[in-house]
């Protein structure tokens, strides 16, 4: 908490001395000078309502759009350094728990912080392998979709829907509840993902094998056909487990951010990831990948990529898959990805998109307008080419997107819990409405000539003898 030292009247008389941890501030509509305490590089913002004009003033607030610059939370989850390209889960480097661990025992680190024995990731896989299972009433509840559903609209419907499933994960404060929720989401997130890409190919659903491992019983369920047993091409497998690794957290992202803003109100986990399944759909989010292969595929050849550069710049196109809010650099991940397609390639087929992506990757940055902006590739420039070479269509992939995000969103909301300076989120506003306006009967409005809306259609004339 922030004193008011106001150094030009009471107080203990002290003075701010270079060196202290705090900020000076004088008001220069008023002559007072407030000192705020810094501490881990921030200041409260509620210290700053002390400083007021008058005396019935309310005080400042901070003002900040979209938080470019507002932390919301303090979190031991994930730490990036945007500048030098820095990512690390619980303090272990995103490059070695891709060469070294798997998605399930990132998932167990990201939950409870340490990286398990042998005995308690035996325990974890177990209980997400014996929970993959859904209630039979959700092959019902989609089969209210249209065949052609984006299949985020099913997820998110779908991970609404188990809060209606497990009612007493109300109770957010019971370790056993959370401890199931967490799993449970884990486990069933990639059958309700499967599920919907079977409802959109008109297939019938393929039931969690026990035997594969998480990454190999999602391509069973997504792609096993009439043979008894889906065998997964280990290299594919292993492919996969690592983009779900590279997916799994980071740290405060649009979706996370919805996911701690809706669980703030106490509502169940599962109403609280569905709120971050919603946010990662949209295109500047977790949807840019499937916006990134429908650009390639615009873009045609490699030939055509100065002309489509030369629109970015124009305004006219996005990028998308470069640029990021806190990667001031090459994004850690797009890296690691983009060193994995080629193992992918040998098991599967070439997909020339790369070649597209790479002169892409090469002449951005090699053009100022882009480095200039810190424009550099993110985490899903490459990932969609490797789906694509999975068969994986290109409405899925930001599903593939939400199924590892989703232990990050469960860590996160634990840690929001049990964070005793987080309350309900309920940010203010700058208000620049109107005020104090007396109603007026509509007789006397003098509206806008322009009808709002569409055009009216018009009711179609009934054709004599019809
Ligand atoms: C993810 O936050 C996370 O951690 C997200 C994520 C995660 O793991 O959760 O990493 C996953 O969402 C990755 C980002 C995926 N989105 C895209 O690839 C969509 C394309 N990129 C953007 O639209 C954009 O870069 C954002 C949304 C990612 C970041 O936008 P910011 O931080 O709000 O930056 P900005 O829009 O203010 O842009 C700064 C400048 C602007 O130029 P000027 O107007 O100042 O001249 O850079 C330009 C922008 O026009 N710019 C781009 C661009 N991104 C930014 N210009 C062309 N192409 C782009 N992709």
């Amino acid at each position: 908490m922030a004193t008011q030292r106001q150094t030009s009247q009471q107080g203990d008389g002290t003075v701010a001395a270079p060196g202290d941890d705090t900020l000076t501030i004088t008001d220069n509509r008023t002559g007072q000078t407030y000192e705020l305490e810094v501490s881990e590089g921030t200041i409260r913002a509620m210290d700053l309502r002390q400083i007021k004009a008058s005396d019935d003033d309310f005080g400042l607030m901070a003002y900040d759009p979209a938080f470019t610059n507002t932390a919301s939370c303090r979190s031991a989850i994930t730490y990036i350094d945007g500048d030098a390209g820095v990512l690390e889960h619980r303090g272990y480097p995103i490059d070695q728990l891709c060469e070294r661990s798997s998605y399930l025992e990132v998932a167990y680190l990201l939950v409870f912080g340490e990286l398990p024995t042998t005995a308690q990731l035996e325990r974890w896989v177990f209980d997400v392998t014996h929970h993959t299972f859904v209630h039979e009433d959700i092959k019902q509840f989609l089969e209210g979709f249209r065949y052609d559903a984006h299949p985020m609209g099913m997820l998110l419907a779908g991970v609404g829907a188990l809060s209606t499933f497990y009612p007493d994960a109300k109770q957010i404060d019971d370790p056993e509840e959370r401890y199931m929720a967490a799993i449970r989401l884990i486990a069933k997130v990639p059958t309700l993902a499967a599920f919907a890409y079977r409802h959109n190919m008109g297939l019938p659903y393929v039931y969690p094998d026990n035997d594969l491992s998480y990454s190999g019983n999602f391509l069973s369920m997504m792609f096993k056909k009439t043979e008894r047993h889906y065998e997964p091409d280990p290299r594919l497998e292993r492919a996969l487990d690592v983009l779900f690794i590279l997916h799994a957290d980071h740290e405060q992202n649009c979706s996370t951010n919805a996911v701690r803003g809706v669980g703030s109100s106490q509502v169940d986990p599962y109403s609280a990831v569905a709120a971050g399944v919603a946010a990662l759909y949209g295109p500047l989010h977790g949807g840019a990948n499937e916006a990134v292969l429908r650009m390639l595929r615009r873009i045609e050849s490699p030939e055509n990529v100065p002309d489509f550069l030369e629109g970015v710049k124009n305004r006219e196109e996005r990028l998308m898959g470069f640029g990021h809010r806190v990667y001031k650099n090459y994004d850690p991940r797009a890296r690691i990805i983009e060193q994995h397609m080629d193992e992918v390639f040998e098991a599967t087929e070439y997909n020339p998109l790369v070649e597209i992506a790479r002169e892409l990757e090469k002449r951005a940055l090699d053009d100022d307008y882009f480095t200039s902006r810190k424009l550099y590739p993110n985490v899903d420039f490459y990932s969609g080419i490797i789906y694509e070479a999975l068969q994986i269509p290109t409405e899925m992939f930001t599903v593939i997107f939400a199924i590892p995000r989703t232990s990050g969103w469960v860590s996160q909301w634990m840690e929001m819990n049990d964070d005793s300076e987080q309350k309900i989120a309920r940010p203010r506003q700058i208000y620049v409405g109107e005020r104090e306006r007396d109603y007026s009967q509509i007789g006397d409005r003098e509206g806008p000539e322009k009808i709002i809306g569409p055009p009216a259609r018009r009711p179609k004339r009934q054709r004599r003898g019809a």
